[in-house]
């Protein structure tokens, strides 16, 4: 690991990163231990959240009846939307208050978990929805206290939401997709079983798990802890840090579990140790991005999602036509990280080898273009779509979809160099067409 691991004398800029430990239990089983978990939990009534799909699955059944066999009352709440929008999650937040939970359980995608973080912030401190939401879109009101104790069991191997304190929902009064963040939103226990991986269609496996490939990618080249100012308090220091050496860990592992296990994972349902891997990978990458933060391709990806609705992706025909967050994302990382790239080229060429690319003898300036090349290799090879225009865009969109990524600021500002709005444009403009 090189680069950004710059450690500059107490009084010239931040010196410490913290490490949050996430409680997450891992392995193929592990769902049978939920009705145990949850009982030293204290939970007794649950509001049980689950993706249809995976609640008549053998991992489903099986969460199901370790909660019961542990004497817990379970109210099931099916219904979670595909990429959640304000709407379902005030459907989701009125179960929650009528249902008298004491604790939360999720089985799902991030969809289902994440529907489960907002249901509950909502059932326990009332308010209006967009109140919570992050600014400027919403009001960004701080978490009052402490939420019900909430057990996330993720199922496809993608959003890492169960280790982070990040809720995202499409607010259908702006159109815009953002998200509520809070470490107060973290789920109490991440229970990760990757047999759940074993129902999921090929389509979804490819979205998801080029989610978790640009959540390490991004968590490894955002700026460096090292490059913001001390904060005059401990406790005036952000959410998301940077990257650090701890996040540098999780990161560099998942994206070479990305680079072996995930064409093998699209490519075989069967392939068993493929999915399990990549859904290690996920974990590791959602407890680095959680800390790290992400950039430019996930500021991008929301306008993607919101602006056009004409895309179907493979796995995902049941659903109305969406751009699913994977794909909004992974679609932007090539020209992104060729914009990126100069700004730390080592960190970029590191990402590229641990994604499989020969960078032997490559100069700093072909940074950019190796990383874009290995994304778009693997993104060709598991079927993806050839760059935003065949997701509905067009040239006459680019200022829409720059200013809807002018917008998120949060994640934009992690970026290791400043992003304007023109340079928005012209990264859209290359993500057109790869192929
Ligand atoms: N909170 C966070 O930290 C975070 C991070 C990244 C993304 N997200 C959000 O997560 C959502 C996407 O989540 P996702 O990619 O996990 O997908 P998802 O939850 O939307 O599920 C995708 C599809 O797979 C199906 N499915 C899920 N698990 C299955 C299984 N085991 N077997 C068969 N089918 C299954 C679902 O029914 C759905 O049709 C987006 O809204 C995105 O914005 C959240
Ligand atoms: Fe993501």
């Amino acid at each position: 690991m090189s680069a950004n691991a710059v450690f500059l004398a107490p009084g010239e800029g931040e010196t410490v990163f913290s490490v949050s430990a996430s409680p997450i239990k891992f392995g193929a089983g592990a769902l049978r231990e939920l009705g145990a978990d949850a009982q030293s939990l204290g939970m007794r009534r649950v509001g049980f959240f689950v993706d249809p799909h995976v609640l008549a699955s053998e991992p489903g059944q099986a969460a199901l009846a370790s909660l019961r066999a542990a004497g817990v009352d379970v109210g099931v709440y099916d219904a979670a939307r595909c990429e959640p929008d304000s709407d379902s999650f005030e459907r989701a937040a009125a179960f929650a208050r009528e249902g008298n939970f004491d604790g939360f359980v999720s089985l799902g995608g991030g969809s289902v978990m994440d529907t489960a973080k907002a249901a509950n912030l909502l059932a326990t401190h009332p308010d209006e929805l967009i109140a919570y939401v992050n600014a400027p879109i919403g009001r960004a009101k701080p978490i009052p206290g402490r939420l019900k104790p909430h057990i996330a069991c993720p199922t496809t191997c993608g959003t890492g939401s169960e280790t982070t304190g990040i809720t995202i929902v499409d607010v259908k009064s702006v159109g815009l997709k953002t998200g509520i963040a809070s470490p107060l939103l973290k789920p109490t226990l991440a229970i990760v079983d990757p047999t759940t991986t074993e129902s999921l269609p090929a389509g979804v496996v490819a979205a998801s798990g080029f989610d978790v490939l640009s959540h390490a990618v991004e968590s490894y080249t955002a700026r460096p802890y090292t490059s913001r100012p001390r904060p005059a308090h401990p406790s005036q220091r952000p959410a998301y840090q940077g990257s650090t050496p701890y996040n540098d860990i999780g990161s560099l592992a998942a994206i070479r579990l990305g680079g072996k296990y995930l064409a093998r994972a699209v490519r075989d349902p069967a392939d068993r140790e493929a999915r399990h891997q990549l859904m290690f990978a996920s974990t590791l990458a959602g407890l680095a991005f959680g800390s790290a933060g992400v950039h430019v391709p996930h500021a991008m990806s929301y306008s993607v999602a919101t602006l056009r609705h004409e895309y179907t992706a493979a796995g995902y025909e049941e659903r109305e036509p969406m751009v699913p967050h994977g794909i909004a994302v992974v679609i932007n990382a090539p020209a992104a990280f060729r914009f990126t790239a100069g700004a730390s080229p080592a960190r970029h060429l590191e990402a590229a080898a641990a994604l499989g690319a020969d960078v032997a003898g490559a100069a700093p300036g072909e940074a950019g273009e190796i990383l874009a090349r290995a994304f778009i290799a693997l993104m060709r090879e598991t079927g993806l779509p050839p760059g935003i225009a065949a997701l509905g865009y067009s040239e006459a969109d680019v200022p829409a979809l720059a200013e809807g990524a002018f917008a998120q600021q949060r994640p934009l500002v992690m970026a290791p160099r400043a992003v304007t709005r023109a340079d928005l444009e012209g990264i859209y403009r290359d993500a057109m067409r790869y192929w």
